[in-house]
């Protein structure tokens, strides 16, 4: 990094890691999308139609009456009467706009290979495969699951669903081949685009035999489409009723496929997500809001720019991938990375050998990847020209203030301002962060002038940042930290999130189970009576005098590993399912990497006492087997006991605080406290 204050590098590492608040470069705030103050009072005073400013960043086919209709709340609907479709807004406009040779996806295979997809030929494909899926019998509103990796033939699927009113349903492509069948059956889903494999650290993986045997547990008759990823590599089996991609495509070229109008209201995909209880929640987005929402969040948030090259690390199996990968950047019309593999693969410089080449502009990962980096060492990406970069993000959990620092000093170098943005599967997009160009003094709290007229460098400012805050919530959302009662805390205490009105891009229902949407969402702070409606996000947070809030985690039996949100009931599920373990217990503990890890502690049945080894393996196995290695346990722990209290409910807090290495403070109130130190030592002793 460069160093022409002549300070020593120490010192400068010094100051930096004291230092609590940063501003935007001015060069930055000079070429930002959205840099004027007043967006935060003009989307108050002009709530909700305030969202017309994200809706206009789309065209729409028939424009919508109402903004937002909250006669049914929390039924609500955005910009009904309205018609439109995604596949139009991410391809057709920018190709009649004249775009049609700017680069689209630019996409990295592990092995190096590369493939860029114009505009105009991501709409070439997208129609083909639009076409080939009609012809399959695929109908406006049949879901269509997709369980690919990291190949451009995922988005192209999606948009290729959008084109024809068809919702998508991704799996990601690390999840077994139980959690598939459980997707696609509680979608009650008919089709399937999948994939022969795809590469990990330089291997060729199988991933057509998970869709099989995943498929064997499925209800409907389904028809399969599979990509040819791997060439030769691995046997390209197409079983009886399998079709295969590249034919499919080649097929229909040329295909001219009209972009259904689909209403404001109507869903654009599906997305499973873990909660409390085992079964997966569909969470249903719509065309209008969702688009509407994740185009203005890229625009104000990331600063997104046609000419950009931006590139967001996620995998395109989650929310974050739809939302900023996918959908946001495509409406934007800008060019969008993929990349199939690991970060350390061949070396742990290669996501800076790709920001280097493409000269990415903008770059989002999550806090788990920053700190692999820093653990990793500094030589990696010193060894590249990071100059390109504008803008950075982080996306998924809390970020250590010491990860931050290394993010904005390393990678930044000290130039990128950076969004911590808080964010979840049901929100659609982006809820709490700051605005990265903003940063404007607040009236009045400026402190008088030091003695000898010298000015305060740190004067509070709206949206400066600090490392570790995501911040306030974005204009227009009225994201809140309350007490129990729901009454708003002070400044400096902690509390839980509620979010106090509505959005576009918010979940719309879970599918086909309005009750459990209402159960998980609406009825801890709502008022029922009062038609007050509050959603309950179930995050724990704590906020500061300029209202920047600072997210703690969930409050539920959720626990976030790497950025993944897994549900400790779905794992706790398979691992009592094997022979031979009578009891489960699962929590999350931290981990320096993954932010948590998977522990579990189980009760060995009568006869299996001497036998930890075997159902050790067999544990872990039904963990793979029914959610995928993102669940792997850190740890499995066997015990004669759990910790219970006297009305017999397992004290999970003290088996996090176990795994977490942390203080165990008083167990006295244990019906078995002598339990406790020996499953304590059985954890320290590994
Ligand atoms: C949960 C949502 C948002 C897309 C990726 C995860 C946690 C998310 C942050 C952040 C602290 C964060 C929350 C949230 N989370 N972003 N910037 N700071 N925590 O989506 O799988 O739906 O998980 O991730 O706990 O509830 P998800």
């Amino acid at each position: 990094m460069s160093d022409d204050t002549g300070e020593p590098e120490v010192e400068l590492e010094a100051r930096l890691e004291e230092q609590e608040t940063f501003e935007p470069p001015e060069s930055f705030v000079e070429q930002a999308n959205v840099s004027d103050p007043d967006v935060y009072e003009e989307f108050e005073e002009n709530w909700p139609d305030c969202w017309e400013r994200a809706a206009d960043l789309l065209s729409w086919d028939e424009e919508y009456d109402t903004v937002l209709e909250d006669g049914d709340a929390p039924f609500y609907e955005w910009f009904t009467g309205g018609e439109l479709n995604a596949s139009y807004n991410c391809l057709d406009r920018h190709v009649e706009e004249g775009a049609k040779n700017r680069a689209a996806i630019k996409w990295e295979g592990e092995l190096g290979e590369t493939r860029t997809y114009t505009y105009g030929d991501l709409l070439n494909e997208v129609e083909a495969f639009a076409a080939a899926l009609r012809d399959l019998g695929v109908e406006e509103d049949d879901v269509v699951t997709l369980y690919m990796p990291m190949i451009p033939e995922l988005p192209i699927a999606m948009l290729a669903c959008a084109r024809i009113g068809a919702p998508h349903s991704v799996v990601f492509a690390g999840f077994s081949a139980d959690a598939l069948a459980t997707r696609m059956n509680s979608a009650d889903s008919e089709y399937l685009v999948t994939c022969d494999g795809y590469y990990r650290r330089g291997d060729a993986l199988n991933h057509k035999e998970k869709a099989d045997k995943g498929l064997r547990g499925v209800e409907n008759d389904v028809q399969t489409v599979v990509v040819d990823r791997l060439g030769d590599e691995l046997t390209h089996f197409l079983g009886a009723d399998a079709h295969d991609y590249g034919e499919l495509v080649a097929e229909h070229e040329g295909a001219s496929v009209e972009p259904v109008s689909r209403d404001a209201e109507d869903m654009l995909f599906l997305m499973y997500t873990s909660g409390t209880t085992g079964e997966p929640k569909g969470v249903k987005h719509t065309t209008g809001g969702y688009l509407a929402y994740t185009a203005w969040t890229s625009h104000a948030v990331l600063d997104v720019k046609p000419e950009d090259t931006y590139w967001c690390t996620a995998d395109i199996g989650w929310i974050t991938g739809h939302s900023y990968i996918v959908y946001g950047p495509l409406a934007l019309g800008t060019t969008t990375m993929m990349y199939e593999g690991t970060p350390d693969y061949p070396e742990k410089d290669r996501l800076w050998d790709l920001v280097e080449k493409n000269r990415v502009d903008t770059f989002y990962t999550a806090p788990t990847a920053i700190r692999s980096f820093m653990k990793w060492g500094t030589e990696y990406p010193e060894r590249h020209d990071l100059s390109s970069l504008r803008l950075l993000g982080t996306v998924g959990e809390p970020i250590n203030p010491r990860a931050w620092k290394w993010y904005y000093k390393h990678i930044g170098d000290e130039e990128c301002p950076i969004v911590d943005t808080w964010w979840q599967t049901e929100t659609g997009g982006m809820m709490i962060t700051t605005l990265p160009a903003i940063n404007e003094m607040k009236p009045g709290s400026a402190g008088p002038p030091l003695p000898g007229g010298m000015m305060i460098t740190t004067l509070p400012a709206i949206n400066e940042m600090k490392p570790g805050s995501a911040g306030p919530p974005l204009p227009g959302v009225d994201a809140r930290v309350v007490d129990a009662n729901g009454d708003e805390v002070e400044a400096g205490q902690a509390g839980y999130v509620t979010v106090n009105n509505p959005w576009p891009g918010m979940l719309r229902t879970l599918y086909q189970n309005d009750e459990r949407f209402i159960e998980e969402y609406w009825t801890e702070y709502s008022d029922e009576e009062a038609d007050e409606w509050v959603y309950f996000p179930e995050d724990g947070a704590k906020i500061d005098e300029d209202d920047y809030i600072t997210i703690l985690g969930r409050v539920d039996d959720v626990i976030n590993v790497s950025g993944h949100r897994l549900g400790t009931m779905e794992i706790e599920s398979a691992v009592v399912g094997v022979e031979g373990i009578a009891e489960a217990a699962v929590v999350g503990g931290d981990h320096d990497v993954k932010g948590e890890a998977v522990y579990v502690y189980a009760i060995p049945e009568d006869g299996y006492e001497d036998r930890h080894a075997e159902l050790e393996e067999k544990a872990m196995e039904a963990v793979l087997d029914s959610i995928g290695p993102i669940a792997r346990p850190e740890e499995i722990v066997f015990t004669p006991e759990l910790p219970k209290t006297r009305s017999g409910k397992i004290m999970r807090r003290l088996l996090e605080n176990i795994a977490s290495g942390d203080e165990l403070g008083d167990t006295s109130t244990l019906r078995n406290p002598e339990i406790v130190d020996e499953i304590a030592d059985q954890v320290a002793g590994d």
